[in-house]
């Protein structure tokens, strides 16, 4: 596998530390990530907090929506492990020199304070909107990030592609586009490589289906599980 292969350690290394939290960024970096996924809401006062769901029971002991409690209720809960959750500010901190991060906007109303924030940060001298990939399920998000940040990359999120994608991703200047793994064929990769575009899958947890999407030329993936994908880089699979 070459090194242009993007594996993407999805929630962090999650499938073995709680999800989106900083043991789990912590832990995918040290297995070798160069690239970490997370998802982003708002708190109740308005500050961006990384958590998958719309509610708390899950992933952490609270209970009741992310955007009904202030940060200050929401980092006195155990998110695992004795983890809170963090702010977006934090885990970027954590990557900051070391990884690419995709920030997939997943509460309403998240891109613009995600803009102000990134905006703030990019002046810093080490910064470069190159290691930022702001993602989304929801138009809405998708297109206000591109308006108030256009300089960072862009990709919708979706669990199964059709002609209003495409329209959206072309409309976006979208640099990759995310689909759930079930959906993906090999000529949908080579129709989105003439496109231009990236195509990347979630979540790919077993070797076999990342053979398989890596030999039809699929350009990364999503994985719970990073570190026994990083192994494999610098080696070839048959028919690539
Ligand atoms: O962005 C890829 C993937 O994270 C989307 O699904 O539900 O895991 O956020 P989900
Ligand atoms: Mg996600």
């Amino acid at each position: 596998m070459t090194d242009d292969f993007i594996i993407i350690a999805h929630r962090g290394f999650s499938g073995q530390y709680p999800e989106n939290t900083l043991l789990a960024f912590r832990k995918a970096l040290n297995a070798g990530a160069t690239w970490l996924e997370l998802d982003v809401q708002l708190s109740a006062d308005g500050e961006l907090v990384v958590i998958h769901d719309e509610s708390l029971e899950r992933t952490t002991d609270g209970s009741g929506p992310v955007g009904e409690q202030t940060l200050a209720q929401l980092r006195a809960l155990d998110a695992g492990q004795g983890e809170k959750i963090p702010l977006l500010s934090e885990v970027l901190d954590l990557a900051a020199g070391r990884a690419t991060v995709n920030i997939e906007l997943k509460g309403a109303g998240t891109a613009r304070p995600v803009a102000r924030l990134l905006q703030q940060r990019l002046k810093r001298p080490q910064a470069s909107p190159d290691l930022i990939l702001a993602s989304s399920l929801y138009k809405r998000e998708l297109i206000d990030i591109a308006v108030e940040l256009p300089e960072v990359r862009i990709a919708p999120v979706a669990e199964v592609p059709g002609a209003e994608l495409w329209r959206l991703a072309d409309r976006l200047g979208a640099w990759s586009v995310h689909l759930e793994k079930s959906c993906i064929t090999e000529e949908l990769i080579a129709e989105v490589r003439q496109s231009g575009r990236k195509l990347l899958a979630y979540t790919v947890n077993d070797i076999e289906t990342l053979q398989r999407f890596y030999r039809w030329g699929l350009d990364g993936v999503f994985s719970d599980f990073p570190q026994q994908f990083f192994r494999t880089k610098g080696l070839s699979f048959h028919g690539r």
